[in-house]
């Protein structure tokens, strides 16, 4: 998104709350953010907020002559690249769907030719009453893109559609509808959370990887304009915008999931935590107390998963394969040993010995391995931030602009 122009255009939502959080991940991502409101907006964020994330005054009425003189609406309209429309209200949706302009944000939606991307959040029953369809029907058939809303409970205590999308969600949207980036032309195959080995039909071995880091790298390569394909142990994680993904449950579906598609990717990442070892002979029935011994424990023969991150090396002929490693003690010498027994092209150390990053954590921190033994250390970071640093380097060895 680097120098990219967007406006923000904010209506009067609860939902509003979740402006700046959306603001700061755009500007994180390089873009150049204003914003314009409604009067109903100020009601819930204060323009001052908006201001001071963006860096730039923020527009809130069409006739204020001081705000004109500084960018008329219409001078704001063409400088956006594209328009997000967030929280989107069931009246500011139904203004646009009229062609109504009786306030700064609906005049500049009515004025822009960019693309504009709306993120409905209302009340359930708006968001199913037959104006609000009708509205949003007219609108998709003029070719205003639409994000959620999603289902859940909702701040005035119903349960259902209705809550606005996650703001890393309406940022990965952002990203796509403007188009290529340094990943442009390139395949990224990522491999994100856990694997769950069965013991019998109800219990499995697993490990405590939530996919966060994996789902943040596949977004993060959506973004910049990968074709991107997501294998997946169970996690309740959304897929990100634009990313195809495989579920899977074992290392065994793993491993078929990520040979079945490694042929065409150029670049592929594992981040998931795929177990070692699984149970050699699951039983098919549960396996009940009451049929052992009264006084016997169980006990539980394991037999090796495949090494696939070895396995993908070991064909990779000229592409890009990314190795993670969960590492607790003796982070940088067990992480040397590791890249060069695999053979990968990068090695991301993860240290999971703190509360607050690796496994289920939002935060990690890493240590990125070479193969020809440089190191480089990043401090602790959001995981969307360490996917940013790594598709960086990954870019650069491509030979795309970093
Ligand atoms: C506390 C409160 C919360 C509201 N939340 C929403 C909402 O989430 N979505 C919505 O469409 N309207 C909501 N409304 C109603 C809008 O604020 C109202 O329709 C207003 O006219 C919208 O103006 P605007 O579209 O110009 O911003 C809410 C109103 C109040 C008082």
């Amino acid at each position: 998104m680097e120098q990219r122009r967007i406006l923000v255009a904010v209506t009067g939502g609860i939902a509003a709350y979740k402006i700046p959080e959306l603001i700061r991940i755009l500007r994180r991502a390089g873009a150049c953010v204003r914003c314009a409101m409604t009067p109903a907006a100020q009601e819930f964020v204060s323009p001052l907020v908006l201001q001071t994330l963006t860096g730039h005054p923020v527009r809130t009425d069409l006739f204020d002559a001081s705000q004109e003189g500084e960018i008329d609406h219409i001078s704001l309209a063409d400088w956006a690249e594209l328009v997000i429309l967030a929280p989107a209200t069931a009246n500011t949706l139904a203004k646009m769907s009229c062609g109504l302009a009786d306030d700064l944000v609906s005049a500049v939606l009515l004025a822009t030719r960019a693309p504009v991307l709306v993120a409905p959040a209302m009340n359930v029953n708006m968001w199913e009453h037959p104006a609000t369809r009708s509205n949003m029907e007219t609108l998709r058939q003029r070719g205003i893109r639409a994000i959620g809303p999603e289902v859940g409970e909702l701040a005035c205590g119903w349960e259902g559609a209705g809550r606005m999308s996650q703001p890393e969600a309406i940022a990965a949207e952002a990203g796509l509808l403007l188009g290529s980036r340094d990943l442009a032309g390139e395949v990224v195959l990522v491999s994100a959370g856990g694997t769950r080995e069965p013991i019998d039909r109800v219990r499995f071995l697993g490990n405590r990887s939530s996919g966060k880091m994996g789902f943040a790298v596949a977004a993060e390569a959506a973004l910049r304009g990968a074709d991107v394909v997501l294998v997946a142990g169970p996690t309740p994680l959304a897929t990100p915008a634009g990313v195809r993904r495989v579920d899977v449950q074992t290392a065994l579906e793993m491993r078929d999931a990520l040979l079945a598609e490694f042929e065409r990717a150029t670049i592929t990442v594992m981040a998931a935590a795929v177990a070692d070892f699984r149970a050699a002979r699951p039983s098919e029935l549960k396996i009940k107390k009451e049929d052992l011994a009264a006084d016997s424990g169980l006990t539980l023969e394991l037999t090796r998963n495949p090494d696939i991150l070895a396995e993908l090396c070991a064909r990779k002929g000229d592409r890009l394969v990314i190795g993670f490693a969960a590492e607790s003690h003796d982070l940088m010498a067990s992480a040397q040993r590791k890249i060069a027994r695999k053979g990968c092209d990068l090695l991301v150390a993860n240290n999971i010995s703190s509360e607050t990053s690796g496994f289920d954590t939002d935060d990690n921190a890493v240590v990125f391995v070479w193969p020809d033994g440089q190191v480089e250390e990043l401090p602790t970071l959001p995981k969307r931030d360490v996917a940013a640093q790594l598709l960086d380097r990954v870019a650069k060895a491509r030979g795309g602009d970093e």
